[in-house]
């Protein structure tokens, strides 16, 4: 057999994907675990939505696909992004459909860096950002995110000019896996970096409808003088409680996402029309069910973050956004994978360690807190019991 390629040997499984499958797998054996790992939503998709699509898939069979989605579904994100964000983007060239955000980022980082550019990453920070960009043929700076300011970017980030040449930054806000939600203040210490560097920002804002305690999501392409340098990424997977239908969108300055629709011309094409057809009508007239979801949601994320600060040797501030609750577990002095496998295997709780998302995260776990709530209870209980008998 001939070898496979470095890229294939180099670029690290996903760390959540991987412990996710490990949870599946004892899932077999163990009726009993609680699977607190993927920040998912275990409601089903609203009815409408299903309605739309299945409707579209038996009666638009013969709609030709687009590699840029369909006019409808990128009106729909226009739409959405006046009405909800309060930003005016043209759909006719803004806008590019992608089979949720992982595609985006991929394409955005195609369409920006050149093979050997570094790209900064957030540390801690979502465990695919890192990866892609080595995917994508460039290097992954991690940028140390400060423990003990809310987890912000440093105020000054000097980067060596030279080789390898910075060219973009990627964040995500809010910020997973620390459940921070982004300042305007924050922002604008980042688009100063991106401005004084002339660097690119992909900005994931696929959380930007699940923020908590009345707090505002800013858009960092809303900043003054950002728009020509900012991508972001958005989904419908998360809070639109689509996570399987695979559909979200781009959007950034026109050479980019022209360029991102030529890269999908041969590699992805469009996303699925009934797919579009249902997720613009999600958009364009968002179902009373997702206002519940996310009222629930949000209570669920504080009770268990309550609940957790109480318990010994565990802090945990409410997080302001996310599906996620963060929490240091540094005072127990322990390796916090060796914490999770204790809490897994011993006690049937699956949690992520907080080094899972860089040398920064070390001392956290992070859990997932929009369960439903008799399971989240049934998880407090066990993790009282775990934190109890240290
Ligand atoms: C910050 C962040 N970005 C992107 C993704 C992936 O999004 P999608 O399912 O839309 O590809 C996730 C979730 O897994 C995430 O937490």
């Amino acid at each position: 057999m001939p070898e496979r390629s470095r890229r294939a040997d180099d670029v690290a499984t996903s760390s959540t994907v991987a412990i996710a499958d490990a949870v599946v797998r004892m899932h077999r054996r163990d009726d009993d675990l609680i699977d607190l790992t993927i920040g998912r939503a275990f409601e089903a998709t609203p009815r409408v939505i299903v309605d739309t699509a299945r409707r579209s898939m038996t009666e638009d069979s013969a709609r030709q696909l687009s590699s840029r989605g369909s006019g409808e579904f990128r009106r729909a994100c226009a739409s959405k992004l006046a009405r909800e964000n309060g930003l005016r983007v043209d759909a006719e060239r803004q806008i590019v459909a992608t089979r949720g955000a992982k595609e985006g980022l991929m394409m955005a980082l195609l369409a920006t860096i050149n093979p050997g550019d570094a790209v900064l990453v957030e540390d801690p920070g979502f465990v695919s950002h890192g990866p892609t960009v080595e995917l994508c043929g460039g290097v992954p700076v991690s940028v140390p995110l400060d423990v003990d300011a809310r987890f912000a970017w440093p105020r000054t980030l000097r980067l060596k000019r030279g080789s390898p040449r910075v060219r973009a930054l990627v964040l995500a806000n809010p910020q997973n896996p620390t459940g921070v939600v982004r300042t305007k203040a924050e922002l604008e210490v980042i688009a100063a970096l991106a401005r004084e560097y002339d660097l690119w920002v992909i900005s994931d804002e696929i959380y930007e409808r699940a923020v908590w305690g009345g707090r505002p999501h800013v858009c960092l392409a809303s900043l003054a003088g950002m728009r020509a340098r900012t991508i972001t990424l958005m989904s419908l997977t998360k809070t639109y409680a689509m996570g399987d239908w695979r559909i979200g969108f781009v959007f950034g300055p026109e050479p980019v996402i022209e360029g991102i629709t030529k890269f999908k011309g041969h590699a992805f094409a469009g996303a699925p029309s009934f797919v579009q057809r249902a997720a613009a009508l999600a958009l364009t007239d968002p179902p009373p069910e997702l206002s519940d979801f996310l009222r629930q949601w949000e209570r669920r994320c504080q009770r268990v973050a309550e609940a957790i600060d109480a318990m010994p040797g565990a802090r945990c501030s409410p997080p302001e956004g996310g599906f996620f609750v963060w929490v240091d577990v540094r005072a127990l002095g322990r390796d916090d994978a060796e914490i999770a496998e204790r809490l897994l295997v011993d006690h049937g709780v699956a949690v992520l360690p907080g080094s899972a998302f860089g040398r920064g995260g070390a001392g956290f776990l992070r859990l997932s807190a929009i369960r439903d709530e008799p399971t989240l209870e049934r998880a407090l209980e066990r993790l009282s019991a775990a934190f109890r008998s240290r």
